[in-house]
């Protein structure tokens, strides 16, 4: 009679744990990047992911739609310098070798445009007033190993 009392405890303290703390799906989450009203359309919001990975966030539209916004790596992808985002011509710049790239993060001319490397993109969610940015498990997990 132990025994089974032990086993029904058992059960009931699985099925109460999987309630509590259910498997989490492997791949991408999504984190808090801001109030979609405080982006303001050409104009890019410098953010850094928990591993320290630079992004630039920009309103691209001027909805309130996911393809409003757009999330780019700030590092050039040619040798690793920080890009910019230039509102007056509508790109980003890298100033070690004069690297373009579109709004989109299209490389267009220099050594990323002849080597066909674009900046990395993010993928970006709004839901109602607020923006989140979708990062892999390897990107959270990195977070404070490199400090
Ligand atoms: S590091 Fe950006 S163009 Fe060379």
């Amino acid at each position: 009679m132990g025994g089974a009392l032990v086993a029904a405890y058992g059960s009931a303290a699985a099925v109460a744990g999987r309630y509590l703390f259910p498997a989490r799906p492997a791949g991408k989450r999504w984190i808090y990047v801001a109030q979609v009203a405080s982006l303001q359309r050409g104009h890019a919001l410098p953010w850094r992911t928990p591993s320290g990975e630079r992004v630039s966030i920009a309103r691209v539209g001027d909805g309130q739609s996911t393809d409003d916004f757009i999330a780019l790596s700030s590092t050039c992808p040619h040798l690793g310098c920080q890009v910019r985002y230039e509102s007056q011509h509508a790109r980003f710049f890298c100033p070690c070798h004069n690297g373009v790239f579109s709004p989109e993060g299209k490389a267009v001319s220099g050594p990323p445009a002849e080597a066909g490397q674009d900046l990395v993109r993010y993928a970006l969610r709004v839901d109602g007033p607020l923006l989140y940015i979708g990062l892999s498990e390897r990107q959270i997990a990195s977070a404070g190993q490199e400090a």
